[in-house]
């Protein structure tokens, strides 16, 4: 018997195959689909921090999030109208319609705007909150280390405020994403070398003053921009992903796997079962799929499990966890391999 179930943040799954953030999952009826078709989880449509600050604010104001990477094209071009009470309705309805986690997605870049919201969401009976952190410093003078130390301090704020499970959805763009995997995927004990003021009110350093995540969600794939020649002006890119670009995540979940605390969720590029094994093997513990679906269907979990099942019969895995993270750089033999960012001449055969 082939058995797929998975624990991802504590979270009992029925298999590895979660339905990411997106359209999908906007509305009670995609969200009864994803399930009906096999899904292991759901993550939510986000909730964009400029919907929270429209209470207070006009909406028409978005264009002051300068630098913030996604939620101009997200909530004019699919229809995200969602306010605030609107969502945690769906959270509410999402929870009894199905009996699989639901998984509340936020998608914020600034400090402090989320602390009661996040309650709000773990007591509509979400199994777990996303944080969906996508900041594009593009301006000379925005450090690095400041840039890195917003993420953990968003992280710990919302960490602080709920007993529900956290994971962090985050990009690739860090001169140093190991470090900031490190800082984000353990428990700190001891007082951080490099700040003070990060431990929360009423904490010492001589305790646990920062929370890793539960997990990590490994890449969002950002808005994309294009530009359109023949009109001169830019325009959106293709919102949905090609297969070949689940390389990056592969690399990253294969690296990361066994070095820090967190789970590991895949997302970008995975198409098909044979990418799903793949981000298993390198040892994710959870794929995340959203463009496959949108271009084939909800059909396509069912699809993706299948192969998922055949392959294990084929290799005789009765089990994941018999195989996840095989081929992780920390059971290799060779963990250079996973390194090499050079062509080199001999070892490709191209030139
Ligand atoms: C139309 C569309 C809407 C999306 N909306 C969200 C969103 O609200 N929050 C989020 O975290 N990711 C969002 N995403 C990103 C997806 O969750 C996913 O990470 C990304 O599409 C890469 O996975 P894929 O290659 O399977 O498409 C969206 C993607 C698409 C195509």
């Amino acid at each position: 018997m082939t058995d797929l179930t998975t624990s991802y943040m504590g979270l009992k799954l029925r298999n590895p195959l979660v339905v990411a953030s997106s359209s999908l999952t906007g509305h009670l009826a995609g969200v009864k689909q994803a399930a009906d078709a096999g899904a292991g989880a759901i993550v939510l449509k986000s909730l964009f921090e400029e919907q929270l600050a429209a209470e207070t604010a006009a909406m028409g104001k978005h264009a002051a999030y300068a630098g913030h990477t996604e939620a101009a094209e997200y909530l004019q071009g699919y229809g995200m109208e969602l306010g605030p009470n609107d969502y945690l309705s769906l959270v509410r309805d999402a929870v009894k319609a199905v009996d699989i986690p639901i998984i509340a997605s936020l998608n914020c870049f600034s400090r402090n705007s989320w602390s009661e919201y996040a309650k709000k969401i773990a007591a509509a009976g979400a199994a777990a909150i996303e944080l969906n952190i996508g900041l594009l410093p593009n301006r000379s003078g925005q450090q690095g280390r400041a840039i890195e130390e917003h993420y953990y301090q968003i992280l710990h704020e919302i960490k602080l405020q709920v007993d529900i499970p956290v994971a962090l959805k985050i990009g690739p763009y860090f001169s140093s994403l190991a470090e900031v995997a490190d800082h984000l995927g353990r428990d700190l004990v001891e007082a951080p070398p490099f700040t003070v003021g990060w431990c929360g009110p009423g904490e010492t350093p001589a305790k646990i003053c920062w929370r890793k995540a539960d997990a990590l969600v490994l890449f969002n794939r950002f808005y994309q921009l294009d530009i359109d020649i023949d009109n001169l002006e830019l325009i959106a890119g293709n919102p949905l992903s090609a297969p070949n670009e689940i390389n990056l995540s592969l690399r990253w979940i294969a690296l990361l796997y066994k070095r820090i605390e967190s789970d590991l969720a895949a997302t970008t590029g995975i198409h098909d079962g044979r990418d799903a094994i793949k981000q298993l093997l390198a040892g994710a513990t959870v794929v995340q799929l959203c463009s496959t679906l949108m271009i084939n269907g909800m059909d396509q979990i069912g699809q993706i499990a299948k192969e998922l099942e055949s392959w294990m019969q084929t290799h005789n895995f009765s089990r994941i966890d018999q195989f996840r993270g095989l081929l992780s750089q920390a059971r290799s033999k060779h963990p250079e391999n996973f390194e090499r960012l050079q062509y080199i001449k001999l070892f490709v055969g191209l030139e």
